[in-house]
């Protein structure tokens, strides 16, 4: 499907010396893609000027767009960040795992290159759930900063051989971990004088953050004006486009669109289910990687529009929503 020699990436298998591999080619300062349980992230030695440098070159990512420092464990991120009294409750719930959380970063002892940060004085930080990304934190023993393995705007990755087409020549590496078991990104949270706010809505339902805190949250695109200051840069910019127009809310297709289903296929439509038995859990792992079969259709069937199903705007169907609603945007 893919060739590893040619145009200089490589693809390395899981086991210990695919390991050793990915953190020497990190060391040396080069871009290696990485599993983690969320999606696929493109990972550089955060400490590094240059290795940050070149992944905002990669990516085509503007500078002022900041990104995830990823971490091994607990310990770390009260290394790098002050970690506030109201972030301990989800720390404990959800890591290792898909909870990115922006906290004030500590200002000595910090070897944190400002460009991950965009300069901020807040850092995003996240403990993967993910064997070979823990691995992989594990032999280098320094942070990894890591976006979503796929340019700038376009759709994540969940599996290798998208990241490959992506980033095919354009990178050393590429860790084999196979598909993503969440599939949707790191759900974002920061803290407005310990209050938690969403900056984006991810692979965590928002009614389990709720619970874990027993009370209900702020969503920060919901309420932008008056947490301006502390919202996501990125939030505005990304949108997750496929190469098709997307159409949502569509129950039936009209004869030119392809369908991304949810539940039952209408009768004559041509495309794929997202989840047969409407789970919402399985919707999210299979979502990127249907976006991106769905995209290569249009393409070879020379069609322009991918209608989508509704989906329930419960649980991780938010995320789902959310996502839908930026692709759906950037396109119209
Ligand atoms: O699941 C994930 O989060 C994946 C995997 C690889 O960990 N990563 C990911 O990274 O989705 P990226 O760069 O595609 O999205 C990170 C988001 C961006 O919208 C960025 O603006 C925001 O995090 N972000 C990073 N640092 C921030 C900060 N200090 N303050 C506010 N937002 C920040
Ligand atoms: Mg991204």
């Amino acid at each position: 499907m893919f060739e590893s020699n040619k145009d200089r990436t490589e693809i390395l298998s899981a086991d210990a010396d695919g390991i050793k591999k990915a953190s020497a080619l990190l060391t040396e300062g080069s871009l290696v893609v990485f599993p983690t349980e969320t999606v696929y992230g493109l990972g550089a030695d955060a400490t590094s000027y240059l290795a940050i440098s070149e992944l905002f070159a990669v990516k085509k990512r503007p500078q002022i767009n900041p990104l995830i420092v990823h971490i091994k464990d607990i310990d770390t991120a009260c290394n790098l960040a002050e970690i506030p009294e109201a972030a301990w409750p989800l720390i404990e719930k959800f890591w290792p795992g898909p909870l990115t959380l922006v906290v004030q970063r500590k200002k000595i002892c910090n070897s944190i290159s400002n460009l991950v940060t965009s300069n901020l004085e807040t850092i995003a930080l996240r403990v993967p759930d993910h064997p070979i990304a823990l691995r992989l934190l594990t032999e280098f023993a320094k942070p990894i900063a890591a976006p979503s393995a796929n340019l700038s705007g376009k759709l994540s990755t969940t599996r290798t051989k998208d990241v490959f087409s992506n980033f095919r020549g354009k990178i050393s590496a590429i860790l084999d971990g196979g598909s993503c078991s969440i599939g949707l990104e790191s759900t974002i949270i920061c803290f407005e004088s310990n209050k938690p706010i969403i900056l984006r809505l991810g692979g965590i339902p928002l009614e389990a953050i709720e619970n874990q805190l027993n009370q209900k949250v702020i969503i920060a695109n919901e309420v932008r004006k008056s947490v301006e200051k502390i919202s996501s840069p990125g939030q505005m910019l990304s949108h997750y486009a496929p190469k098709a127009r997307l159409k949502l809310n569509v129950v039936q297709p009209k004869e030119n669109e392809l369908y991304m289903g949810f539940g039952f296929m209408p009768t004559e439509s041509i495309g794929l289910n997202l989840s047969e038995t409407s789970n919402l859990i399985e919707a999210s792992t299979k979502f990127f990687a249907t976006l991106h079969d769905l995209d290569k259709m249009a393409e070879q069937m020379k069609i322009d529009i991918i209608a989508v199903a509704p989906i329930p705007k419960l649980g991780l169907g938010l995320s789902l929503n959310d996502r839908l609603k930026r692709a759906a945007t950037e396109n119209f």
